[in-house]
């Protein structure tokens, strides 16, 4: 099945197929070819190329009306299985109280905990493909959803049986991190829940690629998140960290240190953070939508591409510190609070946050060979007016594996 894409004002996001991500002043580049056609068989980008070619045969033909074609987002860390919603915790963020003075009063991501052992595994499956429903809807074509709200076996083995499910239902790429140690669970003592942690790792690596831990003041300590990302490598998963989210924590070097793919949030980073990222294969991920909800700082981005780094942007889509999975916004917080240009948080939205997942040699960006996952634009739209036009609906039509799935937005 060959389906031919005319008419498109800009293609954009073309890569070489071998680059696997961005760092630097490469951030600032997008691929990007006028007056274009692309042709999509069985689900992959076949070729492309500018309206002076003959155009190819296809089966289908699908016209652009001048809008722009790009590939669809690749979401790195959410957390969208959780049951209900923290409403309440919502309120007391207005009157004053901090994410982490929440969660020393029990609630926080333990209040989530609750909500998920009082919810049955098809009723949270239910609640978070809606949210999957949502996401590819406002153009992301590619998940990382991490388990963390079970917090003892059974809870997290639920947990990642519902992200399992999503993985084959879903038409969008879903990544699985098993993140047991999101905080101690109830009823354990501290050292009591990072040794059931590491006993959950055989059963949890069934099911997950990513092994991932809260590095942080009052969650895990660096030592915690060494012993527990070696114990996931040991069980073939690849490490991942939640790290210098509201301290300087050492979390980036631990993760460095071990491995990780990607160290995320990075709130609180300074030139020793920088320096340790430089030459390793490690994607700094930052969520500016935790810094907007939380009242945050935003991360450094620009501080690290200058220094040559890559960045990721990805959503945190999660019912305490970012109650949204909405990409485009994630990248109009990249320009606008982070001072990033349109190419680099379109980078970084894209082939960065693919790269963060492992997923960047088969998505995240217009490569023949690559998935055919894409967002097709009204006419008259740019790649800077995306985060400019912040809330103006842009998405045509959303395509993954060249099949057509809509749009809400
Ligand atoms: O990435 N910081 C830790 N984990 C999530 C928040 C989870 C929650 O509050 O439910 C985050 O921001
Ligand atoms: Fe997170």
């Amino acid at each position: 099945m060959r389906s031919l894409f005319r008419n498109i004002s800009t293609l954009a996001g073309i890569v070489p197929a071998g680059v696997l991500r961005k760092q630097g002043a490469e951030m600032g580049q997008v691929g990007t070819l006028h007056d274009a056609w692309l042709l999509e068989e069985d689900g992959l980008t076949a070729s492309f190329g500018t309206s002076s070619d003959t155009l190819p045969d296809a089966d289908n033909v699908i016209d652009c009306e001048g809008g722009m074609l790009m590939p669809a987002f690749c979401d790195s860390h959410t957390h969208i299985v959780y049951a209900g919603c923290r409403d309440g915790e919502f309120i007391d963020k207005i009157n004053g109280l901090s994410y982490a003075e929440i969660a020393a009063r029990g609630g926080g991501i333990l209040n989530s905990a609750d909500l998920l052992h009082n919810t049955s595994e098809d009723e949270l499956y239910r609640q978070a493909a809606e949210r999957v429903d949502e996401m590819i809807s406002k153009g992301t074509g590619a998940i990382e959803i991490k388990s963390g709200y079970g917090l003892n076996p059974e809870g997290e083995m639920k947990m990642l049986r519902v992200i399992d499910r999503i993985r084959q239902f879903s038409p969008a790429v879903v990544r699985s991190t098993f993140l047991g140690a999101h905080a101690v669970g109830r009823g354990y003592t501290h050292e009591g829940y990072v040794d059931e942690v590491c006993r959950m790792m055989p059963e949890a690596s069934a099911l997950a690629d990513f092994v991932d831990v809260f590095c942080e003041e009052g969650f895990f300590t660096p030592a915690d998140a060494a012993r527990i990302m070696e114990a996931g490598k040991a069980c073939g998963l690849l490490p991942k960290i939640h790290a210098n989210q509201l301290h300087v924590s050492g979390g980036v070097q631990v993760g460095v240190e071990h491995g990780a793919l990607s160290v995320d949030h990075l709130e609180e980073t300074g030139p020793a953070e920088i320096e340790v990222l430089r030459g390793s294969g490690t994607m700094p991920t930052m969520l500016p939508g935790s810094s907007f909800f939380l009242r945050a700082p935003y991360g450094k981005a620009r501080e690290f591409i200058e220094a040559g780094l890559g960045v990721a942007l990805a959503s945190d889509y999660n019912p305490g510190s970012s109650p949204s999975g909405d990409m485009r916004f994630v990248m109009a917080l990249g320009c606008i609070r982070m001072r990033l240009t349109p190419e680099q948080a379109f980078n970084a939205v894209t082939l960065n946050g693919a790269y963060a997942m492992g997923i960047s040699d088969s998505a995240g960006s217009i490569t023949v060979g690559k998935r055919a996952d894409f967002i097709l634009t009204r006419p008259g739209w740019t790649l800077t007016k995306i985060p400019y036009l912040y809330q103006t609906p842009f998405i045509r039509s959303v395509f993954l594996l060249g099949q057509e799935y809509g749009t809400n937005n």
